[in-house]
This record gives structure tokens, C-alpha cells and sequence, in this order.
């Protein structure tokens, strides 16, 4: 909070400041949208780690229909050096690194180096059962296309999406600007803070439509049990192998989104936006106006308490 500012609770009195901004809190994000918020992200990032886990049991992958030896694109290796050392190696296809440590050999539970995709402490439940991994995966995938449906179909009757999430045409016009604000990372605070840019818009589109239901087609597309009902998008995605590296990437893609968005949460005052995801309920800055002298002097008033106001544009 800032020298000149006065913050509004629920049922707390008010000193507002003879000119200047005030703190309103503004209920912003309904329980539901919460709820589904939250569980996302612990279903997500347990998909992500029990991922790694069987994907360490192949750490390779192809495009096509076949995983002949020789033609991953990309691969994690382990060899030895003269000197007898593990060395992991990654190769992005004509691309090698030395990736000892991380990708290729990593430290094992008695510390000595092991041969491994992905290290220990990035997989769950734990260092290497596959078994075990694919049933927290898949679990864990239900949870996040069940959480998923029930986020879109809440988000359409209710017109969250239509309205805080469709791009209107001034979103369109003002891209620029909103560019040049995230470059310099300049935020809102006032009531503008209220309703999401069209990066935002944009960015949450793109992991809700294209990342969220391009990751579980492409999933479903590697179910053997599957490829009957999905033959078309496999040959379309160019074979099996295809969609094992699309579902890989677009992973990947989904952990670059949450570090961008993260790192917008933290630098847009993270204490109240963590509330607003939390709570429901956001701090806003609003202008105070001059006050007006009155003409005839009037007795000392008590200041009213400011409403938690409902923003009616913002789910
Ligand atoms: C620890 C990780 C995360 C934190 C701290 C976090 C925090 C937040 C916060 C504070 C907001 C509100 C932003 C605003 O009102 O301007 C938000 C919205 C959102 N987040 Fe996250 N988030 C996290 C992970 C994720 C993940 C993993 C996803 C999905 C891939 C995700 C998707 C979204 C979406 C789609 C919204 C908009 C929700 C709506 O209004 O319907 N977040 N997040």
C-alpha cells in the first residue's frame, strides 16, 4: 500500500485521503474458477514429473511411425570416457551437449552416477517404475480433462470466456501498446488491472485450446487401445512416434507458459494476486477526487465504510 492510499475491508471504516488513490478490494475471481484453477496446476505438474519417469524408460524420440535405432531426433544418451567416467550426453538432432549431471547420467539415491533421461528429483513417485508412473499419469490426466471440462463449460454459461477472455476489437488495436508495456514491465493498477490484456487474453486461449487439447489428442493418439478411433489424426501428426514427440513438446511448452505466467504474478504484486486466486478478492487502486469545500461549514462526518465491490465483467 502506498503513502496515499486507505484500504476498504469488509465492514472495516474508511480514511480516505483528501486526494490521491484509495484501495478497493474488488471481488474478482468466483469460487469455482478458484477451485479449478488450483487443482490444475497440482494435476499438471504431477503429469509433468510422472512424464519424465516414463519417458526415462525410452529417453528418445522419433518422428514417424517407427523408432528404428539411429533415428531419434532427439536422444539421451550415457557412454564412458577413457578414464572410465559416466558421461550423458543430449542430442537435438545434429546438435550433441555434454549433459552430465542433468540429462543423460545424473546422481543416483547412493550418490554415484547413474544413466538416466531425466534426473530423480524431476520424476515421481519415484526414481525409475514405470508401472507406477503411468498409473499416476494417467490418474492424474483424468483429473485434468475432467478439471478441464468442467472449466470450459463453467467459463461459456457463464460468459467468462466470451467476455474475459475473447479478444474485443480495442484488445486488437491496443496489442502494441500492451507489448511495449510487458517489455517494460509496466502494469495497471487502477481499474484497467481489472480485466485481462490481450497478451493475457491470448496466452490463456492458447494453453486452454490449442496446449490443452492438443496435449491429451496427442496423448490419447499413443494409446494402442486408441489408434482405431484416432487412426485419422495419427496418420495426420504423421504416426505414432509423431504424436509421442508433439505430446513431449507441447509439455514443454505448457512448463515455458507457467514460468512466463509466474514470473507476471510475481512482478504484479504478488501478494494480491495470490489473494485473488486464493480469496477471490483483488486490491485496486482508484483516484480519490479534490475534495470541494463546501459553501457552508457542515458538522464532522463519519466516513462510511467502502463496499467490497463485485466487478461484473470478471469471473
Ligand atoms: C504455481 C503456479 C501458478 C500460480 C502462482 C498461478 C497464479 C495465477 C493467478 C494469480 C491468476 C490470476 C491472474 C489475474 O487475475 O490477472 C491466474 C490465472 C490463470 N492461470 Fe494461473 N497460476 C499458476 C499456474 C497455472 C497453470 C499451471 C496453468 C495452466 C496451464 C494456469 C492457468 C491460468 C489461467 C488459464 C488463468 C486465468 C483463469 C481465469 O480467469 O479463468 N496457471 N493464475
Amino acid at each position: 500500500m502506498n503513502a496515499s492510499s486507505a484500504v476498504a475491508t469488509r465492514g472495516a471504516s474508511v480514511t480516505p485521503e483528501p486526494s490521491g488513490t484509495a484501495a478497493r478490494l474488488i471481488y474478482r475471481h468466483t469460487l469455482p474458477i478458484r477451485i479449478m484453477h488450483w487443482i490444475n496446476v497440482i494435476a499438471l505438474t504431477l503429469m509433468l514429473f510422472s512424464g519424465l519417469q516414463i519417458f526415462n524408460a525410452h529417453p528418445y524420440l522419433y518422428w514417424g511411425n517407427r523408432s528404428d535405432q539411429g533415428t531419434a531426433w532427439l536422444a539421451m544418451d550415457a557412454h564412458q570416457d577413457a578414464a572410465g567416467n559416466l558421461v550423458g550426453t543430449t542430442r537435438i538432432g545434429q546438435h550433441q551437449v555434454n549433459s552430465t549431471g542433468v540429462l543423460g547420467v545424473s546422481k543416483g539415491s547412493d550418490g554415484t552416477p547413474v544413466a538416466r533421461g531425466f534426473p530423480s528429483w524431476l520424476t515421481v513417485p519415484s526414481a525409475g517404475w514405470l508401472a507406477m508412473g503411468r498409473r499416476w499419469h494417467f490418474f492424474f490426466a483424468w483429473v485434468f480433462v475432467l478439471n478441464g471440462l468442467c472449466y470450459i463449460s463453467y467459463s461459456i454459461a457463464r460468459r467468462h470466456l466470451q467476455r474475459d477472455m475473447w479478444p474485443t476489437r480495442a484488445d486488437w488495436r491496443g496489442i502494441g501498446r500492451s507489448i511495449l508495456d510487458h517489455i517494460r514491465f509496466r502494469h495497471p493498477h487502477g481499474a484497467e488491472a481489472l480485466r485481462y490484456n490481450i497478451l493475457q487474453r491470448l496466452a490463456y486461449l492458447t494453453v486452454i485450446f490449442i496446449f490443452g487439447v492438443g496435449i491429451v489428442l496427442m496423448g490419447l493418439a499413443m494409446s494402442p487401445r486408441m489408434d482405431a478411433v484416432l487412426s485419422p489424426l495419427v496418420e495426420a501428426v504423421g504416426g505414432r512416434q509423431s504424436a509421442r514427440s508433439i505430446h513431449f513438446i507441447v509439455a514443454w511448452a505448457f512448463v515455458a507458459f507457467v514460468l512466463i505466467h509466474v514470473f507476471e504474478v510475481l512482478i504484479s504484486g504478488v501478494f494480491n494476486q495470490l489473494r485473488g486466486m486464493i480469496t477471490g478478492y483483488y486490491k485496486v487502486d482508484a483516484v480519490v477526487p479534490e475534495p470541494v469545500e463546501p459553501a457552508v461549514p457542515a458538522d464532522p462526518v463519519v466516513a462510511e465504510p467502502a463496499p467490497i465491490a463485485e466487478d461484473p465483467r470478471h469471473e
